[in-house]
């Protein structure tokens, strides 16, 4: 029988074995690389003294390969909840010092037993992702704890928020479970994702890429649009998951959480009056407009670095979160093309699964024509986004600053799809298509060069403005720019007990 002392020696001993992970070489060797260990990765996420962990002591169960000789106590996965602001979070983190943060059949369990307690707790998971991906001495059963994590991924998205960030290099099933997550974070320089490695592609496709270029933080935040924010290093990521989380409820039941408001709700910037430029083919920012708007100039973007002509994120008006999307005439003249209307619906949705209201800046000429948009499939895609804004039944402002043409007037929250409130600026277009098209349709080949500037000019003053659509009650009301931010506040009043719900089916049918 073990005395007192042996008895609390032998918990510490195991209590330090599971803290130290892989050993001192290799923690040494990620402090190196300018990373930080899983642990330490947990502690900086959540708030002081708050992490409180499950299953420390869990070793994998493979004996082949001789792994049955090799055990880790915690097996590479560091697992438990905390808080973030003082609101119960859950987490997991791959510990790439033990067996490369590969997932074993013991570890799966781990996470999936804090899912399924984040599923009756209703409170968020957040995934630190540094993994080689399925033990691959474990084979199958590595596989099935796989496909148990992907399984909950998808039961609880729309419950629960669940955010994945990638810290290290993750391969193979490692980015599937990210990928059905509604947010990825990714460092630059040290984090990578990518189904098969350059080693494998090299084999199969005898293309020759680097591991940056292929699945690095810079090549998903801007080409593959995979991933949604790209940070410097571990600590700006983690910082960006607690910014992140602040305008999240921690489920679909609860409201985003409202903070105090610190910024005049009547506040109005008489820059804004000439933000948007009289002539409509000069560019502006509407990020600017946006940061001018919104309590406190806070804007946090959401995909900043993809699909550049439409901008979407969070920001509060007066205290409240609100999930933005404005295009962008600062970028491709705020066209909307495939990419935009996938990062568009999929933000939408977003913000429709978890009770944010829609904010919507409209000033777009339409949809980008040519034969790369066509044969891309910009019709299935274009309609994701008409598809969300539609299905969308959270609160639905918009503002059209300046053009709303074609069917990119329908698509951007217009009241035919729902559009609670919709406003106008004095400068808005709103319209089939621009005067030029316009003429050049109607009029084909019958018009002088004179009589053709003439009905431009026609077309102009009888359709680019607000007025058709305001005396057909399409737009509720034409304001100055100036008047955005408290009208917007006053909108959301009126609309924070809207209560409408779409009619009951399994699920629709989005074309994807
Ligand atoms: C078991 C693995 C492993 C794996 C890495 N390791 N990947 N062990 N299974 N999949 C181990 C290494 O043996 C090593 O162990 C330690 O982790 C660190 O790996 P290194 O190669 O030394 O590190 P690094 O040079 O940084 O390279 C990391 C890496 C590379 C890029 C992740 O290891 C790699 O390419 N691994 C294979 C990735 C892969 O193809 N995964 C797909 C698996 S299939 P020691 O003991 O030396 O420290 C899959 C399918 C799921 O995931 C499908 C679901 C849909």
């Amino acid at each position: 029988m073990l005395t007192l002392d042996e008895s609390f020696k032998l918990f510490e001993e195991k209590n330090r074995s599971a803290e130290s992970g892989g050993g001192t070489e290799k923690i040494e060797k990620i402090h190196k690389a300018g990373r930080k260990t899983a642990r330490e990765r947990i502690l900086l996420l959540l708030d002081p003294n708050t992490f409180v962990e499950f299953d420390k002591l869990v070793t994998h169960r493979c004996t082949d390969f001789g792994m049955g000789y090799k055990k880790i106590p915690g097996d590479g996965m560091i697992t438990g909840y905390g808080k973030i602001d003082g609101r119960l979070v859950f987490v997991f983190a791959q510990d790439f010092t033990v067996f490369g943060g590969t997932m074993s059949r013991a570890n799966a369990d781990k996470v999936v037993k804090v899912m399924d307690m984040a599923m009756k707790a209703g409170a968020p998971v957040i995934g630190l992702n540094d993994s080689g991906g399925a033990r691959i001495q474990e084979g199958v059963e590595s596989l099935a704890g796989y496909a148990d994590i992907f399984y909950r991924n998808v039961m609880a998205s729309g419950v629960i928020p669940q955010i994945s960030a990638i810290f290290g290099p993750c391969a193979g099933g490692a980015v599937y479970s990210p990928a059905m997550t509604d947010f990825i974070l990714m460092v630059k320089d040290t984090s990578y994702m990518f189904v098969t490695g350059p080693e494998v592609i090299k084999t199969v496709t005898h293309e020759e890429v680097s591991m940056n270029d292929l699945g690095g933080a810079v090549t998903h935040n801007t080409r593959s649009g995979v991933a949604h924010f790209a940070g410097e290093n571990d600590e700006q990521v983690l910082m960006m998951i607690r910014e992140l989380m602040s305008f999240l409820p921690l489920n679909n039941m609860e409201d985003p959480p409202a903070q105090p408001c610190t910024d005049d709700v009547m506040r109005q910037d008489e820059k804004l009056q000439t933000l948007v430029p009289a002539d409509p083919n000069k560019p502006y920012d509407m990020k600017e407009l946006i940061t001018m708007v919104v309590d406190n100039h806070n804007f946090f973007e959401v995909m900043p670095h993809y699909a550049q002509n439409i901008l979407t994120g969070f920001g509060r008006l007066g205290g409240r979160p609100v999930g933005i999307v404005a295009n962008q005439p600062a970028y491709l003249a705020g066209v909307l093309d495939i990419n935009s209307a996938v990062k568009g619906a999929r933000f939408v949705r977003f913000c429709d699964c978890f009770n944010i209201p829609l904010i919507t800046f409209e000033d777009v000429p339409g949809f980008l024509p040519g034969t790369t948009q066509e044969y891309g499939g910009i019709i299935k895609h274009g309609a994701k986004l008409l598809y969300a804004f539609c299905e969308a039944t959270v609160p639905k402002i918009t503002v059209i600053t300046r053009k709303a043409y074609g069917g990119a007037y329908c698509v951007m929250s217009s009241k035919h799809i729902g559009g609670d409130i919709n406003y106008a600026y004095p400068t808005a277009e709103i319209a089939v298509m621009g005067p030029e098209g316009a003429v050049n349709i109607i009029h084909k080949g019958k018009l002088t060069e004179d009589k053709r500037a003439e009905a431009v000019e026609d077309y102009r003053k009888m359709f680019a403005n607000p007025y058709k659509a305001a005396e057909l009650g399409y737009i509720d009301e034409i304001i100055y720019p100036k008047q955005t931010r408290m009208k917007l506040i006053q909108a959301l009043e009126l609309t924070q007990n809207k209560s409408k719900t779409n009619p009951p089916k399994k699920h629709g049918n989005i074309p994807l």
